[in-house]
């Protein structure tokens, strides 16, 4: 009877798996600081691509960890960066795959910041209007590898506009933005930037990402980047910010995304291997709940875990 009124199903095809590409040929290497998920160089993408995809899991979203930075992020918008590479290797291989990408600058700058730094006479800080064309630039660098989605992280005021506006007049009016609307500045991405190597080597992101404090100012941001033509919306984190993904989730009439981030994996991880959670209970509870908050797309390292436990699940029960 449970399952009769059961009033949230989570499936497979809410789940975006996050993908790291890494230049190079034939290596696939675990991350340090987050067990269980690896850097791909290209050509292994289509495996963890396929299995995924095999899965019931329909999109993943690639991040960019280059070998060499600048200070102009100049690796962001090169078309034999491991990103574009890895969008063609994975639509050559798996092309129902919806292939979102990751653009932001972080990763490709020398100081970490995911913009371009204000003149030195502005005091500290990044340049939101001199940043706009180095992300229409990587936008546009992933559309023409074959990327579906472009995903904005960067939480500069007016990209969602400009990048549209950039993409449609290139003709990639057909690839869609899912903006990283509502991203706070939390701890909870500690993990991650080891991973991707884009911690800001001076100072912090509070100049633009948000408040923890802050609740009401999310709805603004949101309906600012719907205003400008996000297709999909995201709140991050998640599950410290179910109440932020609920009151989207109320107002708005896209598809509401939310992103369980690196330390909300961490934390499950690190608990599970010194016995003192339960893995697959915790992490299904916890992705039931970011849906049941309003959530239609979960991006998580737990996507194929997850789409696993259903698949499972889906079997018919034994007797007795
Ligand atoms: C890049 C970016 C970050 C994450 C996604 N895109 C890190 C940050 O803003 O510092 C975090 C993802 C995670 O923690 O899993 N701007």
């Amino acid at each position: 009877m449970r399952e009769l009124v059961r009033e949230t199903a989570l499936q497979p095809s809410d789940l975006v798996l996050p993908l790291f590409v890494v230049p190079g040929r034939g290596e696939k290497r675990e991350i340090a600081s987050l067990p269980g998920v690896y850097h791909y160089t290209p050509d292994q993408l289509p495996a963890v691509a396929k299995e995924a995809y095999d899965l019931g899991v329909r999109a993943v979203i690639l991040f960019g960890v280059p070998e060499h930075t600048d200070a102009t992020g100049s690796g962001a918008h090169d078309d034999n960066g491991p990103v574009p590479v890895g969008i063609t290797s994975i639509k050559d291989h798996v092309p129902d795959l919806v292939v979102m990408t990751d653009v932001c600058l972080c990763s490709y700058m020398d100081h970490g910041h995911c913009g371009v730094l204000a003149p030195r006479e502005r005091g500290p800080g990044v340049d939101n209007d001199r940043t706009l064309p180095v992300l229409a630039e990587e936008a546009l660098c992933h559309a023409r590898a074959g990327a579906d989605v472009v995903a904005p992280s960067d939480m500069m005021d007016g990209r969602i506009g400009y990048i549209r506006d950039a993409l449609d007049r290139s003709g990639f009016y057909e690839v869609a933005i899912l903006s990283y609307a509502a991203k706070y500045a939390s701890a909870f991405y500690g993990p991650f930037r080891d991973a991707a190597k884009s911690a800001p080597q001076q100072g912090d992101r509070r100049g633009y990402q948000m408040d923890p404090a802050n609740a009401t100012e999310a709805l603004k941001e949101v309906r600012l980047d719907i205003a400008e033509g996000a297709d999909f919306i995201m709140v991050k984190p998640a599950l410290s910010y179910l109440d932020v993904v609920y009151r989207v989730s109320q107002v708005v009439d896209v598809p509401v995304s939310a992103y369980h981030v690196s330390g909300e994996y961490a934390m499950i991880k690190a608990a599970a291997e010194r016995g003192m959670l339960d893995e697959r209970a915790a992490v299904m509870e916890a992705l039931t709940s970011i849906k049941r908050a309003g959530a239609k797309l979960i991006l998580t390292y737990y996507a194929m875990y997850a789409a696993e436990i259903m698949q499972q699940s889906q079997l018919p029960k034994e007797q007795g």
